[in-house]
């Protein structure tokens, strides 16, 4: 891997890079590592816990600098582990972020019955929610086991990673939409600290969910059509 323009390298220490760009704990976490690295380095850490470090790397960068990925350096990237990384972030988001938002909905907003705002607002969280376990539970049910069949030299459909590429939407404009009805709608009462709280984490699961995508669609897509390309596929 070339890392002579990129913001992150294997010899950085891993403390550095959390503290340059906090939400790089995700990454970290999405691929299995954990906290307590004292003063190794990225290359060490991902070496002791079976990471490939190019592969951390090319997320770590891509996500603190967006897409400046050179066509060379994809090819070092391992297929397996960055779909692993992608499989994590869905259960991240299934199954704590968006329940923790609509937990700190709940609690913000005054459910009463003649809050017709509040019901709404918990309406229109719950129907973004099911699209987007719908998204996820596509990509993992139908991307995911093509990319691993493809992996095994298995390829029993006529499904390529075009397909999903072309029908691939972003998710987290409904959220943009969801945080706008709270910011011009929602009738203030009292004391905000609670629905303050809740929008800083719509506002952050909403990055989050963007650059998700984006790693669909500039690493991920990119790469497996490479490993098509190999395979003769296309
Ligand atoms: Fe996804
Ligand atoms: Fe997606």
């Amino acid at each position: 891997m070339d890392y002579k323009s990129a913001k992150f390298k294997p010899t950085d220490k891993m403390g550095d890079l959390i503290n340059h760009d906090y939400k790089l704990l995700l990454v970290m976490s999405r691929f299995g590592l954990s906290l307590g690295f004292g003063d190794k380095t990225v290359e060490q850490v991902c070496r002791e816990n079976g990471v490939d470090a190019p592969t951390f790397l090319a997320v770590a960068n891509f996500i603190h600098e967006g897409n400046n990925l050179m066509e060379a350096n994809l090819s070092q990237i391992s297929i397996p582990q960055l779909m692993n990384y992608l499989k994590q972030a869905h259960s991240y988001f299934l199954d704590f972020c968006l329940p923790a938002i609509r937990q700190k909905l709940l609690a913000a907003i005054d459910c009463s019955i003649h809050n017709e705002i509040a019901f709404l607002i918990l309406r229109f969280f719950d129907e973004y929610a099911t699209e987007v376990r719908r998204h996820m539970e596509y990509e993992d049910m139908n991307v995911f086991t093509y990319v691993a069949a493809l992996l095994d030299d298995q390829r029993e459909s006529n499904y390529s990673i075009s397909v999903f590429a072309r029908r691939h939407n972003q998710i987290e404009l409904k959220l943009t939409e969801l945080k706008n009805i709270i910011l011009k709608y929602y009738p203030e009462q009292g004391n905000n600290h609670l629905l303050n709280a809740v929008l800083f984490d719509i506002f952050s699961c909403e990055e989050d969910l963007s650059s998700h995508c984006k790693i669909e669609d500039f690493l991920f897509v990119p790469v497996v059509r490479q490993l098509e390309k190999k395979k003769g596929i296309i």
